[in-house]
């Protein structure tokens, strides 16, 4: 067994079981009002003896949501549907940070306040990209909802970002209180604090846009002001600089990140999170780019993105990686690092149950034994 992938791990003030991260992954099971439900609860319960559980993507604001039967944590109802989950990731000794996530224009009219439009920082409809809806209110277990085109978003004035900053810490709040042990900043794949820094979505003419230290501005605001809530030892950011998903391209990811990660640095956020390959196969992270993160970011780095054993312990002996992600295979495969360690075998993942449903391809994955017993009956 690796000496360190198995081992525990300090962050900031926290002691992770191991460094094994089960990263943010959105399922579309919440309650009608974006409540979190029991079954979520165990869900997240079969998986806590991950080092670190980072939640799916979790609205700040109404207007924050993107795809249906998402999870929201802006009131109190979705306050109180958390503590089941935070109660039962820790009662197995788990470790557990809410992922909140800000959608900008990646919405559909049937999921904002009165039909309004999505906003976004400039009025640019992402070609292609699709969002799933409910619009007749069906709920969860009717499957995997309705694809349609995002709908064509409106541009937001100067005046109403600040109002997007409070909205972030807000829900930094609400996640301490909710029991959440900190919060991860979704600034990747394509939503809306990625959306700012990107200079392929970013046409602003004010001060959040132009140059680079317009185009890092909100996200610095936000970090800052969640950082200041949530604590910066239990803050993180995640950040895609090479994957394209969602219409996120910038022209020189590795300065712009790089100056990103120096400014989160100041802040003395507790980790950085690169999300590599994802459904559209990034290119891999150069070598140099990773060791130029090293050095400018002195907090944790976690990698995700098509990580098996062999690559995640190599990842961590060569120093550029602290921890690692496994996602699909979380999804799978609950207790996962018993089955990393053990090289049991994996369940493989059945795409139709990752958006919307029930408990099936959610809760009933087998554990190890189950197998095992199954294998030998
Ligand atoms: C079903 C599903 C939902 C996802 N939802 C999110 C999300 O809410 N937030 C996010 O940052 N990444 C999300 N991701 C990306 C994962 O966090 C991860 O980066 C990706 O699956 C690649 O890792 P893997 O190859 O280990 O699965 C999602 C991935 C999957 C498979």
């Amino acid at each position: 067994m690796s000496a360190a992938l198995f081992h525990p791990f300090v962050l900031g003030r926290l002691r992770l079981l191991n460094r094994i991260v089960m990263p943010p992954m959105t399922r579309a099971r919440a309650a009608n009002g974006g409540v979190p439900t029991a079954m979520m609860a165990e869900y997240y319960r079969q998986r806590a003896s991950a080092g670190l559980i980072i939640t799916e993507g979790t609205q700040v604001s109404r207007r924050g949501q993107g795809y249906a039967w998402i999870p929201g944590i802006h009131n109190p109802a979705q306050v109180e549907g958390w503590k089941q989950v935070t109660a039962a990731v820790h009662a197995e000794g788990g470790r557990i940070f809410a992922q909140l996530w800000h959608v900008g224009r990646l919405s559909h009219v049937s999921l904002q306040p009165n039909g309004a439009s999505p906003v976004a920082l400039s009025a640019l409809t992402a070609q292609g990209v699709q969002v799933f809806i409910d619009p007749q209110g069906l709920g969860p277990a009717a499957g995997a909802g309705r694809k349609v085109q995002h709908s064509p978003p409106r541009a937001l004035e100067t005046s109403e970002i600040a109002g997007i900053v409070d909205e972030f810490a807000a829900a930094a709040s609400h996640a301490m209180a909710a029991g959440f042990d900190g919060v991860e900043l979704h600034a990747a794949n394509g939503y809306l604090i990625n959306q700012f820094i990107d200079s392929g979505t970013n046409r602003r003419s004010d001060r959040y846009g132009g140059s680079l230290a317009n185009r890092l501005r909100f996200r610095d605001e936000v970090a800052r002001a969640v950082a200041a809530v949530a604590g910066p030892e239990c803050t993180g950011v995640r950040f895609s600089p090479l994957t394209t998903l969602q219409g996120a391209v910038d022209d020189t990811p590795e300065s712009t990140y790089l100056a990103a990660a120096r400014m989160l640095d100041e802040i003395g956020i507790a980790y950085l999170h690169i999300a590599e390959a994802d459904w559209d196969d990034a290119p891999e992270m150069p070598m140099a780019f990773r060791e130029a993160l090293r050095l400018v970011y002195s907090g944790a780095m976690l990698y995700t993105g098509q990580y098996d054993r062999e690559r995640a312990e190599a990842a961590v002996a060569a120093g550029w990686a602290d921890l690692i992600g496994f996602g699909r295979p979380f999804i799978a495969n609950p207790y996962l690092p018993r089955r990393l360690a053990s090289d049991a075998v994996f369940n493989r993942g059945n795409p139709a149950g990752y958006f919307g449903g029930g408990a099936e391809g959610y809760i009933d994955y087998p554990t190890v034994d189950e197998v095992r017993s199954s294998v030998s009956s």
